[in-house]
């Protein structure tokens, strides 16, 4: 087996980088900075990235079917037309949460775009607690709002045959677990599947692999792990040389790489000189498994 290597791909520095997806078309890597709010795409040939400014915090960033991004920006879902730097809102969440912004999120395998919100932070992991909610913006752009209470809601993904939807609540220190039905896109059943240990401080984002294990990063852990949800064990951890590790994709020729992104916000000037990547993005290769290409939002 071909040893693992890491790479600081992209050295420009997100205040949270996040919501990585891979876009096979254009050989790219488009992700957002939270809190920088920004959404960028960089370029896996020419190392170019290119940038475009939105109003609010950018939780995550999906591709479209029909071409363009759906955003879920400050409580809006909205499209953006990268070429154009337009941003056209489709639907609003948490009227009547004021302080609220959305964060991570993900398409399902039949085109929903699911996102979660969550209280401004006080302090990085810092928050008003249950404040946030779990939402999937339907293909006739109607929002459908799945659960409640919730803190940071984080990573997400579904299984190989899409009846498990995994999700992370990230003050639950765990990934739990729903069935999920495909045709209604309604989960149920929620229950425990992985529970952090203490050095593996916050669970981040995640994503599902070709075998149907998950990646999940660790904010404040430096590290991504491998678990397989079949036995609720972790089989893999991969170190990395910064603590503020926050989302993992597959991308690359034949999504044989992983990229993990991560952030500055947070850390004093002390930190940041001891891991002077931090905020960068990193490329993994030689882990011997690949990952499955990203859907699209089908509104
Ligand atoms: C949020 C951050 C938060 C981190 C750790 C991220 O997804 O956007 O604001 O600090 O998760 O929970
Ligand atoms: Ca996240």
């Amino acid at each position: 087996m071909a040893s693992i290597k890491i790479e600081c791909v992209v050295k420009d520095k997100s205040r949270i980088g996040e919501s990585p997806v891979w876009e096979e078309k254009h050989g790219c890597l488009v992700y957002v900075d939270i809190t920088g709010q920004k959404v960028c795409c960089w370029n896996a040939a020419t190392k170019q990235v290119k940038t475009v400014h939105v109003d609010a915090p950018v939780g995550s960033v999906v591709p479209r079917r029909s071409g363009g991004y759906v955003l879920a920006v400050g409580k809006r879902f909205a499209f953006l037309d990268f070429e154009k730097e337009t941003v056209t809102d489709i639907a609003l969440v948490d009227q009547d949460k004021a302080n609220n912004r959305f964060n991570d999120g993900k398409v399902d395998p039949a085109g929903r775009f699911f996102a979660g919100t969550m209280a401004i932070e006080t302090r990085p992991a810092e928050v008003e607690r249950q404040q946030g909610s779990l939402y999937a913006l339907q293909s006739d752009h109607s929002v459908v709002k799945h659960f409640d209470q919730v803190n940071i809601s984080n990573g997400l993904d579904w299984s190989l045959d899409h009846k498990t939807f995994y999700y992370i609540d990230s003050l639950s220190f765990a990934v739990d677990a729903f069935d999920y039905d495909l045709h209604s896109g309604k989960i149920s059943n929620r229950r425990l599947m992985y529970k952090l240990e203490q050095a593996e401080a916050i669970p981040d984002g995640q994503c599902i692999d070709a075998e149907g294990k998950l990646w999940v990063a660790c904010y404040k852990g430096g590290r991504v792990l491998r678990i397989d949800p079949e036995t609720g064990k972790r089989i893999q951890t991969v170190k990395l040389p910064v603590d503020m590790t926050t989302s993992c994709c597959f991308g690359g020729k034949d999504y044989s790489e992983l990229y993990v992104t991560s952030a500055v916000d947070g850390m004093d000037e002390e930190w940041k000189q001891r891991q002077p990547q931090a905020g960068g993005i990193f490329k993994i290769t030689g882990l011997g498994v690949k990952g499955i290409p990203p859907y699209s939002y089908a509104g």
